[in-house]
């Protein structure tokens, strides 16, 4: 029976590397979108044009109100295409770029980043919990900022940081059904993340391929193959470890 994983915000990015990624190793995919679904039914199509099973779902990772109605869909697709009643493994990925000074940062900027990349990670983990195999996974995304300081990062890393502590407190209170949970913090990776802003302004792309010790900034294939492998069995014992997948970002 091949493995079934949900890529939250698979539409782009390292999400869609990641859900392409777990195809080629033989998993099926609920890609999961916020808006843009026509991208999202590309990455469907390529994962059945490798000749696994795929469905998009759209979701929006920070509202909390709809994680309930979004596990019911989520319910009658795992019967309706799998003939199941569970799924394996959750990759909690979606999530924006916003960039700005402490002195600079407003109220609706600070509580958007809690709201997606963290409060959404606890509650919709917490809507699929009863939906995930024992013995399932979880990988939590965070970023190498939470290690380094950047100017303008304060409010986005120190959500990214929440979820690093929130993945530990999982790792303890799921062990018990034998669901492994980690944290994947890439470095700055050229995608549409910040409006591309890594991949499309040069400054920015040479002040961190400087501060990184391969030389470069990584790419969506740097990530994706890697969660990819983390969820194998071949990484079966890790288990509530930070990882930072970063060409040696900043050390
Ligand atoms: N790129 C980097 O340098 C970098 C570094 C470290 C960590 N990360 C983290 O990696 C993750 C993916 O980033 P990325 O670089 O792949 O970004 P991206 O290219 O901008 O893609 C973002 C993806 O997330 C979805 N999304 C965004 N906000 C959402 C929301 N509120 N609800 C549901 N889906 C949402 C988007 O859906 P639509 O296509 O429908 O809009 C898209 O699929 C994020 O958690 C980010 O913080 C990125």
């Amino acid at each position: 029976m091949s493995r079934i994983a949900i890529v939250t915000g698979a539409s782009r990015g390292l999400g869609r590397n990641t859900a392409l990624a777990i195809a080629g190793h033989g998993g099926d995919v609920v890609v999961t979108y916020q808006s843009r679904a026509a991208e999202a039914e590309a990455v469907v199509a390529e994962i059945q044009a490798m000749g696994r099973k795929a469905v998009a779902l759209q979701l929006d990772a920070g509202a909390v109100a709809g994680f309930a109605p979004f596990a019911e869909r989520l319910r009658v697709v795992l019967r309706e295409a799998w003939q199941r009643d569970s799924f394996d493994h959750l990759v909690n990925n979606a999530g924006h770029g916003d960039m700005a000074l402490i002195t600079e940062t407003t109220e609706a900027q600070f509580d958007r980043l809690v709201s997606v990349h963290f409060k959404g990670v606890f509650f919709l983990t917490q809507a699929l919990l009863p939906l995930m195999a024992d013995g399932g996974r979880i990988v939590n995304l965070s970023s190498g900022l939470t290690r380094v300081s950047y100017p303008g990062f304060a409010a986005y890393s120190a959500v990214k940081g929440a979820v690093e502590v929130l993945s530990l407190y999982m790792a303890k209170e799921l062990g018990g059904r034998g669901i492994a949970v980690n944290t994947v913090a890439p470095g700055a990776i050229e995608t549409d993340f910040l409006g591309g802003a890594v991949r499309d302004t040069p400054d920015l792309n040479q002040a961190f391929a400087g501060m990184t010790a391969l030389g470069r900034v990584g790419v969506p294939d740097d990530i994706g193959p890697m969660i990819a492998s983390l969820l194998s069995e071949d990484n079966r014992w890790v288990n509530a470890q930070r990882i930072e997948v970063s060409g040696g970002q900043a050390i």
